[in-house]
């Protein structure tokens, strides 16, 4: 007999070794669990709540909560994906996200997440913030309207890149994402296309410049499966990058 730890995902048993999280399992045993925040070369960071799921009857991040044997997880009724698209909803009205004008439309972790989960309308009423765009870099926009706050980024330049060209300032509704430049302009620091944090934004924030919309509309990457077959948009980039 198998000493193999498991917990309960929607009913399907789904093996864990010590340490990890319910994320880490899910994934590992191919169980989509939405997320935007969460990248799983990065430390979890618990902000977006997309992956919320209901462990026991609590709810809980998937992305922080731990797995242990026997928990029984709630990952697709109703109720947790009425949270979802509330949460969605909340993002979508927070910035301005003008999908069929963005060059990451078809591509973007939030609009995919949207489809995914049904939203049909914003449901709540627009902020409309004034943000700035940012097109100081040679090779790259930063379209702050776009950003979700997910803090990839500045985990990428920070640990892997080691560049610390992001950063987040602010708490709640006045949190908002800067560059670490005395300018605060992104052409002013040795930001690259090479750099992983150019890579993992999930939404249209951060983009290359000189090429758009060249994938036509039908054959782009959530426009083929739904982002839970597809999986995150940043693993395809670096397949793409490395190909
Ligand atoms: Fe996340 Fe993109 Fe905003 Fe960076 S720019 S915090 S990766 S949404
Ligand atoms: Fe878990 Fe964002 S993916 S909180």
């Amino acid at each position: 007999m198998s000493d193999q730890q498991t917990i309960t995902i929607d009913g399907r048993e789904v093996p864990f070794t010590e340490g990890q999280t319910i994320m880490d399992a899910a994934l590992a045993a191919e169980v989509y669990v939405p997320h935007l925040c969460h990248n799983p070369e990065f430390v979890p960071h618990g902000s977006c709540r997309l992956c919320v799921v209901k462990v026991n009857g609590r709810f809980q991040s998937a992305c922080t909560a731990p797995a242990a044997a026997g928990q029984v997880i709630d990952n697709s009724s109703d109720e947790i994906m009425d949270m979802r698209r509330t949460l969605l909803q909340m993002l979508f009205v927070e910035g301005n996200h003008v999908c069929p004008a963005c060059e990451k439309s078809g591509r973007c972790q939030l609009q995919a997440l949207a489809y995914y989960t049904g939203m049909l309308s914003p449901h709540f009423t627009h902020f409309f913030p004034l943000r700035r765009i940012d097109a100081s870099h040679p090779d790259v926009v930063l379209d702050f309207n776009r950003c979700i706050l997910c803090e990839l980024c500045v985990r990428a330049s920070r640990d892997v890149d080691k560049k610390n060209v992001f950063g987040i300032t602010g708490r709640g509704i006045n949190a908002k994402l800067i560059v670490n430049a005395a300018s605060g302009k992104l052409g002013d620091t040795g930001f690259s296309v090479e750099d992983k944090a150019f890579h993992v934004c999930p939404v249209g924030a951060i983009l290359p410049k000189h090429k758009g919309f060249e994938v036509p509309i039908g054959e782009r990457l959530y426009d083929q499966q739904p982002i839970s077959v597809v999986g995150d948009v940043a693993a395809h980039d670096e397949e793409n990058a490395h190909a």
